[in-house]
């Protein structure tokens, strides 16, 4: 049985209490325009909870990028208050300052169920060195009796805001918080299987433990994104001037025999793509083509034995591997209509390239795919599969296609969320308050 043993804010009575509230509203800014507010819009439960429930008053703390302890326009989250305030259809004050008088000045004025945010936590270097002091500042800074950590996209790292405030005020866990732990170890510790398990992203190196973990946990693991380019090259397949991490090739090799040492012990496969879609320029501007990376088997009967000209399944040297082909979608697909739990974590492409007239989203097609089928209309409501989804560039290419309430959940997480499937304590939850 999963259980989440901390204490939250159901657990306390914060009736005319001042409560400080972590949330973790990293999220992408351009121009103090926001182009992806899911996890301001995954904050509102709690701090909605607090103020209906016990009419509180709430002093909110985050992080946004790594502004390196410098104070900076580009990383304010001013613009975040702003997105919140109209989430909550209620006044959210800022004030430009983390600690010190006049963020104390700001904090003393917050009546019965006001709310007021702070600037940026990493504007002072203080907070990523979990800095006691900072921590005390922050507490003394807030006036707040008591602390709600709701921020589960942070909560692997332990920062002044996450580990040293812990020790300052007596702390309980958020909403979103609770959520995200209980549902991610569920799937982690007792899943509905067959679990097929879909990783991406940049980077090999990122993901070592999590694929580990999950070629051991899963019943088939596929490999794409810009990582599979890694599977490619160990298994000898000329890739081009793909983007791979060469560095990282001694850990592939290594990962690929634990996958296939899995495939022969018990009923496991592990996907490395069969298919790519290739182009010599990234932006979706020049002729792109369709290459069977694993060759040979595209020969026609009739033409039997010549084979395909060997252009059709050669990357050649100045193109780039942009996608999955459609072979290597279909056969994820199909794993995915059997399965009944999907934990996916990064695009199968370039997701966010416009093509040139013709070619509709000409790198996401493997992406459409595997969403087709655990999501789609093709997949009948009965068999739908349980879907985790986590990982920055995954939820924002959820949320952009608004398909963000069609998959079981979409967590907020992104590192977090790999620490938590690879079995890893979080020291911002293991600071919480237990329950009994
Ligand atoms: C995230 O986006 O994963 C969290 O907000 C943590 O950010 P960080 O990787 O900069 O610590």
């Amino acid at each position: 049985m999963v259980g989440f043993n901390k204490k939250t804010v159901k657990d306390v009575d914060l009736k005319g209490k001042r409560v400080l509230v972590r949330a973790d509203y990293n999220v992408p800014v351009d121009d103090g325009k926001i182009s992806d507010d899911y996890r301001i819009k995954q904050s509102v439960q709690t701090i909605q909870y607090i103020w209906e429930q016990y009419q509180s008053s709430i002093v909110i703390v985050s992080h946004l990028g790594r502004p390196d302890g410098k104070p900076s326009a580009e990383f304010s989250l001013k613009p975040v208050a702003r997105r919140l305030s109209e989430l909550l259809d209620k006044k959210v004050e800022f004030v430009e300052s983390t600690v010190g008088a006049e963020a104390k000045q700001a904090c003393e004025k917050l009546g019965p169920g006001q709310i007021l945010m702070l600037e940026n936590l990493r504007f002072d270097p203080r907070e990523e060195k979990n800095d006691k002091q900072f921590a005390q500042e922050l507490a003394e800074t807030s006036g707040a009796d008591v602390f709600v950590q709701d921020g589960f996209g942070v909560v692997h790292r332990a920062h002044a805001s996450t580990d040293a405030i812990t020790k300052m005020l007596p702390s309980v866990a958020g909403l979103l918080l609770e959520k995200e732990v209980t549902t991610i170890q569920k799937v982690v510790k007792e899943p509905a299987r067959p679990l097929v398990s879909i990783v991406g992203g940049a980077k090999v190196s990122d993901k070592i433990e999590v694929l580990n973990k999950l070629i051991k946990l899963s019943d088939c693991v596929a490999v794409v994104g810009a990582m599979a380019n890694n599977f490619l090259l160990a298994e000898g397949v000329k890739i081009g001037k793909s983007k791979v991490e060469k560095e990282a090739l001694g850990t592939t090799h290594e990962i690929l025999a634990l996958a296939k040492s899995e495939e022969q012990k018990r009923n496991f496969s592990f996907l490395v793509p069969v298919d790519a879609v290739v182009s010599e320029k990234i932006g979706g501007t020049g002729p792109t083509r369709i290459v069977d990376v694993l060759g040979g088997n595209t020969s026609d009967i009739e033409a039997y034995p010549k084979i395909p000209c060997p252009r059709a399944y050669t990357v050649e040297k100045d193109e780039l591997v942009l996608d999955i082909g459609p072979a290597s979608a279909a056969q994820i697909a199909g794993a995915v209509k059997l399965a009944r739990t999907v934990i996916w974590n990064g695009p199968c492409g370039i997701t966010e390239v416009r093509g040139i007239a013709g070619a509709h989203d000409p790198f996401a097609h493997g992406t459409h795919t595997i969403v087709e089928a655990m999501i789609g209309a093709s997949n009948k409501h009965a068999s739908k599969p349980f879907t985790l989804v986590g990982g920055g560039d995954t939820v924002s290419y959820v949320e952009g296609e608004r398909l963000t309430d069609d998959f079981g959940f979409v967590s907020t997480g992104g590192g977090a969320t790999l620490e938590l499937i690879s079995g890893h304590k979080l020291p911002g939850v293991e600071a919480l308050a237990n329950k009994n």
